[in-house]
């Protein structure tokens, strides 16, 4: 941020996980350009969509005439403000407007934010408690400055050479215990598309793929239980008493 400012380089951050997020002390998103994912699986839904925040007006304006034909006010505009029906195209646009449907979704989602990342939180600190059990399973850390975590996922890392288990084996043996995994993400320039037009390849960024090897989600969502995440932590303890 600070080498930005100096340079006068717009950030653009990729906030789709970070709905709820604190980054010493402060919201991110609350500065520049922040883009939010409502997905289903994110922090609130409204079932496909997201948001773009701001500080930059006229991005937003741009923004706001490209989601809907390029038009310089939207259906709503003309029909609550009065303005003639004869609206333009200002330039080519397209149509990425949200619905109403979903909109009004995710405006009852997002008064619960605070209560679902409250719920996560709990259920994030129960999987560490309990993993501390487990050596081969290792959770990501705290950085070492001010954050509130929004725990859209919960990332582990499976030691595979104490586990002897590949990750990929991992996830098989606790699916087959009706634990569903999830892998977020493998490292991008692994996969085939940037290998083969960007040549790209493994040893490129070591840290990148050593943790690409490991990641693993384990299921993490308010609806969840303590039963719950001690179900799962005891799924892991027979699949690697197995392994
Ligand atoms: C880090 C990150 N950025 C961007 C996106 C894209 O979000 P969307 O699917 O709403 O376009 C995702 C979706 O999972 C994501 O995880």
């Amino acid at each position: 941020m600070e080498i930005a400012s100096k340079k006068n380089i717009a950030i653009v951050e990729d906030s789709a996980h970070a709905l709820g997020t604190q980054y010493k002390g402060k919201h991110v998103g609350q500065r520049g350009t922040s883009i939010y994912s409502f997905h289903p699986i994110k922090n609130i839904t409204t079932g496909e969509g997201g948001m773009i925040c701001s500080d930059d007006r006229t991005l937003l304006d741009c923004a706001r005439r490209l989601r809907f034909h390029g038009l310089g006010v939207n259906a709503f505009d003309r029909k609550i403000q009065g303005r003639d029906p004869n609206a333009e195209v200002l330039e080519p646009g397209y149509k990425y407007n949200l619905t109403d449907i979903s909109a009004a979704l995710g405006i009852s989602q997002l008064v619960r934010i605070n209560a679902f990342i409250l719920k996560r939180t709990e259920l994030a600190m129960l999987y560490r408690k309990l993993l501390t059990e487990i050596p081969e399973i290792n959770p990501l850390h705290d950085p070492p400055y001010s954050i509130k975590h929004a725990w859209h996922l919960f990332i582990v890392r499976v030691d595979t050479d104490k586990t002897g288990m590949s990750r990929d084996d991992f996830m098989i043996r606790l699916k087959e215990k009706n634990i569903g995994t999830g892998l977020h993400f493998r490292a991008v320039h692994l996969h085939k598309y940037y290998m083969n037009s960007m040549e790209m390849r493994r040893g490129m960024l070591p840290d990148t793929e050593w943790n690409s090897d490991r990641i693993c989600s384990l299921p993490l969502f308010p609806d969840m239980t303590p039963d719950d995440v001690n179900d799962v932590v005891n799924a892991i303890k027979e699949v690697l008493k197995k392994g």
